[in-house]
């Protein structure tokens, strides 16, 4: 029996659906081919079919009202030859529900954008059948973040988990790649298996191939006994290929192919092993530009990014530090028996505004060397270390924390909040813009706002800056 779903393919050009068709046998779907005769979404309700991939052409004139009823259709449609205006077009009606692709095809592409549907298919199922509430829960208590792209990436994670399909993690260092992994492993099925990590750019070429897939005795000097490899140990759990962008370009297609068959041969065997893991992937480079530059197969790219996940910097995400700042606090002093109390407001403010090169692994390991330094009391901006306080940008950028209204504000009588609220925005700008001496860039630094939304700002509110 095929588990993979049920495909119908409707398609009158006879070598494309021949090669879809053997195509998507090959990868464990179950194959339908759309033979006109019965009504179209007739044949779809008695095949049980999950999924349609049709020639835009030919769909038109054996369903000319499928964009209106795609909407309302369970199976998802992979529309392929079509010019880029119709692309659009269709999205419009039928939304989320269709998802499309040029001929002449890539079988690659195809791949990953079915793989993509039938992930878009459990997570509905997902979000039918639960509100995923204790995982979310479970989530924010090792991922720390509030901010929107942190929420959207807990929803992500809590979503994908649920699958077994091959997520791929980008990132700057110290962005939390690993982190997201291991949270994808504990929230699946394969939890209580194995999560094995395998550092791509810390093994040296000659050994990488053994160690991931294991060796027999005897097949090169040294191998003194069989040796099982990651993939054998992550069986029915998780492979994290940390730094995939550093693996050499060999090894890569024989990363390929156990993607493609599901099965490996230790080096020196005459066999192959079957296995059943499921694979994650992190880099901090950018894998696409690699693809560009010919050091990254662009078949295992798409092999490996059928979820493609991204999680920003921490300076693009600048709410999330009090609240990291407060977490690694608290362990700190727990695991060190120490008390630092806190942070001051404006020691809080410095390091709001600090670029976090290093993201939270940096922001991190600062807290730790300042609770084992400060023992107790309250940490202020003489306690940090000088690159926070002297680079140029933190210096230019010194702004304290907001501080909280105070009790007496409100008049009497009341007040206008809106008029109120806006009257303290145009104040801090224009402090903002004197202090910068009309330089917007500055200006915008100094507001923690990009420099377009300080000029939209500006043109919003009417307001002119002059320096006299
Ligand atoms: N959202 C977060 N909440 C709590 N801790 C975090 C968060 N993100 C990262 N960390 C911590 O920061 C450190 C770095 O995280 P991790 O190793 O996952 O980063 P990475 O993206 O894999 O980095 P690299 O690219 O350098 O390998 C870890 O100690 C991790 O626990
Ligand atoms: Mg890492």
């Amino acid at each position: 029996m095929r588990e993979n779903g049920t495909i119908l393919i409707a398609d009158n050009d006879v070598k494309t659906r021949d090669l879809v068709s053997a195509f998507l046998t090959y990868q464990g779907y179950n194959i339908t081919i759309e033979k006109g005769g019965a009504p179209f979404f007739d044949t779809l309700k008695k095949n049980n079919v999950d999924i349609v991939i049709a020639d835009l052409a030919y769909l038109n004139t054996i369903a000319p009202d499928f964009k209106e009823r795609s909407s309302l259709l369970n199976p998802l449609l992979v529309l392929i030859g079509y010019g880029e205006t119709t692309a659009t077009e269709l999205k419009k009606p039928a939304g989320d529900t269709v998802f499309t692709l040029p001929k002449p095809l890539n079988l690659d592409e195809l791949e990953s954008l079915v793989m993509r549907a039938r992930e878009y298919q459990s997570m509905k199922m997902y979000e039918q059948s639960s509100g995923g509430s204790a995982q979310n829960k479970l989530l924010s208590a090792t991922m720390i973040g509030t901010s929107a792209p942190m929420r959207a990436l807990f929803e992500m994670i809590s979503k994908v988990a649920a699958s077994n399909a091959t997520v791929l993690i980008q990132g700057e260092s110290g962005t939390g790649k690993e982190l997201a992994a291991r949270a994808i492993h504990q929230l699946s099925d394969r939890y209580a298996k194995n999560f094995v990590p395998v550092n791509c750019a810390a093994i040296p070429d000659d050994l990488l191939e053994s160690e991931l897939f294991g060796h027999v005795k005897g097949s090169f000097t040294g191998a003194y006994a069989n040796r099982a490899g990651r993939f054998e140990m992550a069986d029915k759990g998780t492979l994290f290929l940390d730094e995939i962008g550093d693996m050499k370009a060999n090894l890569q297609v024989k990363l390929l192919r156990v993607l493609q068959n599901r099965e490996f041969e230790p080096v020196g065997a005459s066999k192959s092993q079957k296995t059943d893991v499921r694979i994650i992937a992190a880099t901090n480079k950018n894998l696409e530009e690699l693809v560009v530059s010919r050091d990254f197969r662009e078949d295992l790219y798409y092999r490996l990014s059928v979820i493609p996940i991204t999680i920003p910097p921490l300076r693009e995400r600048r709410e999330d530090i009090p609240v990291l700042i407060h977490t690694f606090l608290t362990r700190f002093n727990a695991d060190k028996r120490h008390a630092v109390k806190g942070f001051s407001r404006e020691s809080l403010g410095i390091l709001c505004n600090y670029e976090w090169p290093g993201n939270v692994r940096e922001l991190e390991n600062l807290v730790e060397r300042l609770v084992i330094l400060k023992g107790s009391g309250l940490i202020v901006p003489d306690d940090l270390p000088e690159k926070y306080l002297s680079g140029k940008l933190s210096q230019s950028r010194q702004v304290q924390a907001p501080s909280l209204p105070t009790d007496n504000m409100l008049p009497l009588g009341g007040i206008c909040l809106n008029s109120a609220v806006d009257e303290f925005e145009n104040n801090l700008i224009m402090q903002a813009l004197t202090r910068s001496g009309g330089n917007k860039k500055e200006a915008a630094l100094l507001l923690n706002l990009k420099r377009t939304t300080l000029i939209e700002k500006l043109k919003k509110k009417n307001l002119v800056f002059s320096e006299d």
